[in-house]
């Protein structure tokens, strides 16, 4: 039988489905595209794929505006495609991990449009959030509370007078989980897409689905500070949320082995546990490195802050440095020093990309980074294109780019795009071997570099680091704990595991003698058999 630890130490890499391989030549990637590149997966030494939504959507948010759960994207395949998917996967030990997203469906779900057309307080309209207007014949939101997506209010009105809440675009309404009938039909959709054999959820914007709406609402001067730490807040990290996962939890549990959960939670490091509890979700994702500059301190502080959480709670621990909704990491560590990228609750800020960055130091940091981040206990989470080195694309042109919160900026911040341009498999060629016609977003020539093809033939390429690296954690990794090295050397971090295996940092700027033992992989080349700056080494 399978092991039901297996997701404890995972590493999953995180595939957005429209940008990964396109198999019918429509400039969209899709799930058979998927399946033709299983070698590669495989080759990775990777232990789960999370697939982003592949469900009907018109895609106002990438997917996550889904309208229909339990079905697959025409554009993108079949329910038959996606049992062959889940098939080829397993037979290369590969475990499945698909996207629910359960705050929000989209305005074209059967359920929004029946209840566009039912009367105002109808059971059609309880499954979403609809309210009367405020001011004279309700022609202002209910209240002033802005979307999530960068601004604009988070109300939108309908042809009778009514408004209905969505904290993200308009057409992402968000659902009422006071609803048993909404309640029911996601444990619906957890046992449709366990019975074909998915392995695991990654649960979208977990902590916002308990919302206290009693009247009268708040306006937003006299909500409870954002940073609230004691789930007062009427819209998110609300102790409630966790029945609605006591539930799943029980689902998922009638599994074997048990299907796993990871939140995407947005809140205080100190309720982060509750949402990794074994009778909720079982883990959550920490967003603290992709935050964190390249810089020993924050990395090392970020480290000790989330061991120690995750021990308290007996969770296992999740990293991330890159995702579909941040700016690559290999591009924010070449931003110089003052000017630093910060995603600001995960999402790239457009003017940030000015001044370019430093190509060259950015993908050494990232390298070293990706090293020291795999030899940490926990789940890694890699972002597709990240085990070439790739850069954030910044040069989308305005009209090509399709992020809502380009548009709801009016162009102020550049969105996410920038992470989501398909990726290059081939050196050149019609879009770069991603399909056999174009890309949805353009693709840089600068790709040709950071091409598979390229990057297979180069023994020090970033491709065969996270593959040797892969494979190396593989057989070390051992134990959820670790303990720290003191040295002299400043801007150094030096830790070792429970089995003696030993990862060096160095962010520094001079070369840094190495302790003893056997150096098994560095992230760029030694120096006179020192660890030369922006760099990590593992030794046994
Ligand atoms: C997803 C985003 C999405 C948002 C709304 C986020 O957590 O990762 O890509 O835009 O939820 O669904």
């Amino acid at each position: 039988m399978a092991d039901p630890d297996w997701w404890r130490q995972a590493v999953v890499y995180e595939i957005y489905v429209r940008s990964f391989a396109d198999s019918n030549a429509d400039g969209v990637g899709d799930i058979n595209g998927i399946t033709s590149r299983i070698s590669y997966l495989a080759s990775l030494g990777i232990d789960a794929v999370w697939l982003s939504p592949f469900y009907p959507s018109a895609l106002a948010d990438g997917g996550y505006d889904v309208d229909d759960y339990r079905n697959v994207d025409p554009k993108l395949g079949t329910l038959a495609d996606f049992d062959v998917l889940i098939a080829a996967l397993h037979a290369v030990n590969i475990k499945l991990v698909v996207d629910i997203v359960p705050n929000h469906s989209s305005n074209r779900h059967r359920w929004f449009l029946e209840a566009l057309t039912s009367p105002k307080g109808s059971p059609a309209r309880d499954r979403y959030i609809f309210r009367e207007g405020a001011g004279e014949e309700g022609s202002r939101p209910p209240t002033d509370w802005e979307s999530l997506f960068s601004g604009g209010p988070s109300w939108t009105r309908v042809p009778d007078g009514q408004w209905y809440l969505h904290l993200f675009a308009p057409e992402q309404p968000d659902l009422n989980w006071n609803s048993r009938e909404v309640r029911d039909d996601f444990l619906k959709t957890l046992r449709f897409w366990s019975d074909r054999g998915v392995d695991g959820f990654r649960v979208d914007v977990a902590h916002c689905l308990a919302k206290d709406l009693t009247e009268p609402l708040l306006n937003k001067a006299e909500l409870p500070d954002s940073d609230a730490r004691d789930g007062s807040h009427p819209l998110w990290d609300r102790d409630e949320v966790h029945e609605i996962y006591a539930e799943w939890r029980k689902v998922l549990n009638e599994y074997h082995p048990p299907r796993t959960a990871v939140a995407e939670a947005v809140v205080h490091s100190s309720r982060r546990a509750r949402y990794a509890s074994p009778d909720g979700l079982g883990q959550v994702f920490n967003f603290d490195l992709l935050n964190a500059d390249f810089d020993a301190v924050q990395f090392k502080d970020t480290i000790i802050a989330n061991l120690a959480e995750a021990k308290a709670a007996g969770a296992s621990l999740t990293w991330v440095l890159s995702s579909h909704d941040s700016i690559r990491h290999a591009t924010r560590y070449g931003m110089p020093d003052d000017r630093s990228v910060k995603n600001m609750g995960g999402r790239p800020l457009g003017a940030g990309m000015t001044p370019r960055p430093d190509v060259e130091r950015g993908v050494r940091r990232a390298r070293a980074a990706t090293l020291l981040m795999l030899a940490l206990p926990g789940s890694a989470y890699l972002y597709q294109g990240e085990e070439l080195g790739l850069h954030q694309v910044a040069d989308i042109p305005d009209e090509a780019r399709q992020d809502p919160i380009f548009f709801r900026t009016a162009g102020a911040e550049k969105g996410r795009d920038g992470c989501r341009v398909p990726i290059p498999w081939t050196a050149d060629g019609l879009s770069f071997g991603f399909g056999n016609n174009g890309a949805h977003l353009p693709q840089p020539a600068w790709f040709t570099a950071y091409s598979v093809q390229t990057e297979e033939n180069e023994l020090t390429s970033t491709l065969h680091l996270y593959r040797r690296a892969l494979d190396l954690r593989h057989r070390l990794q051992a134990g959820e704990d670790l303990e720290w090295v003191a040295s002299d050397v400043q801007r150094l971090l030096h830790f070792v595991r429970p089995n003696g295996w030993q990862s060096v940092t160095n962010f520094g700027s001079e070369l840094v003698t190495l302790p003893d033992g056997a150096v098994v992989i560095t992230s760029s080349p030694l120096i006179d058999g020192k660890l030369p700056p922006d760099s990590t080494a593992w030794i046994t």
